[in-house]
């Protein structure tokens, strides 16, 4: 692959040869969000690719994310950048044990978290993403039980907004859940004037101290609204990228790990899977391509549908 500026014209060149879309999160580098057609969060983005016309999805972000796609617009050739880039949440729920406690309450809505595979998508009645989960846990009757997966933290924060009782499965973010609540209060003494801004995937004990609690694109939209100047960022780093180019007055922390890493930030391993030249790779030879069978698909389009409807 070429390298440099070069790299950057050939990953032009052939997305407009090929009529691609690049479609990319919030959390992947900068330089590849700078590259895509649309930058998003869970829900933006499958908004955007169920009604892309491009001829074939390149998808930043990690697998469920290119899953999704597929399950949006089967008729689309969807790629990613890197098969292997997964997410500790989509991988803490197992079928055959998901299975097991739906069992235990069949009569319990299924709502979960659209960090999860395919097929957990395909045992569940309605999806739901950070943006919406509020609402769509408010949009099931009051008599219902629900089960909801597989972010518990979400989950949490969800009963606590809309005061329902929900089955929580215990899956958590390994990025969210790493953030430090001891170096945000450090951070806090240090700069008295910043709003601690927080998705809803850290810990309660961090959403409890957090001044605004929202997905990546809500996080965002509150730092260009708010009239304040030192906000503390609460979620992986990457939207930091977005976030200066949008307030480029405005003071941006990101919120330290537990563990002490190179960036003092919190970073999705994962995420950061997606390189420039992988992403090139992944245009020119149109590989990996996600593939789904119709069985599963076809059920995960509805539940992520009843989503969309909602969400609309
Ligand atoms: P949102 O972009 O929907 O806020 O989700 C964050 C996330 O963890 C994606 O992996
Ligand atoms: Fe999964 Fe967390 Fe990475 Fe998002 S940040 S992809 S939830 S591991």
């Amino acid at each position: 692959a070429p390298k440099g500026a070069e790299l950057i014209n050939a990953i032009k060149k052939l997305k407009a040869e090929k009529n691609a879309v690049i479609l990319a999160h919030y959390y992947v580098d900068g330089e590849i969000q700078e590259l895509a057609d649309y930058v998003g969060d869970s829900l933006g983005l499958s908004q955007a690719a169920e009604k892309t016309d491009a001829d074939l999805i390149v998808f930043c972000g990690v697998h469920f994310m290119g899953e999704t796609a597929k399950i949006l617009n089967p008729s689309k050739k969807v790629v990613v950048p890197d098969f292997n880039a997964g997410c500790s949440l989509a991988d803490s729920v197992p079928v055959e044990e998901f299975a097991a406690l739906k069992a235990q309450h069949p009569d319990a809505v299924v709502v979960s978290y659209i960090n999860c595979s395919a097929e957990i998508k395909a045992m569940t009645d309605i999806i739901c993403t950070s943006s919406n989960a509020v609402q769509v846990v408010e949009s099931i009757p009051a008599d219902k039980e629900i089960i909801f997966a597989p972010d518990a933290n979400l989950g949490r924060y969800v009963a606590h907004k809309t005061g329902r009782e929900l089955i929580l499965w215990e899956g958590a973010c390994m990025v969210h859940i790493d953030i430090s609540l001891e170096k945000l209060k450090q951070l806090r003494v240090e700069f008295p004037d910043a709003l601690l801004i927080a998705h809803p995937e850290c810990q309660e004990m961090i959403l409890r101290e957090a001044d605004y609690v929202g997905s990546t694109t809500a996080l965002l939209n509150y730092v260009e609204k708010s009239d304040k100047q030192t906000f503390i960022v609460a979620t992986e780093a990457g939207i930091l990228h977005k976030m200066k180019l949008a307030v480029p007055n405005k003071h941006l922390i990101p919120a330290p790990a537990n563990e002490q890493n190179s960036c003092a930030c919190s970073e999705c391993p994962y995420m950061k899977m997606n390189t420039m030249e992988k992403l090139y790779n992944a245009l020119f030879y149109e590989l990996p391509e996600i593939h789904l069978s119709e069985e599963i698909r076809v059920p995960a389009y509805k539940a992520l549908k009843a989503m969309l409807e909602i969400s609309k």
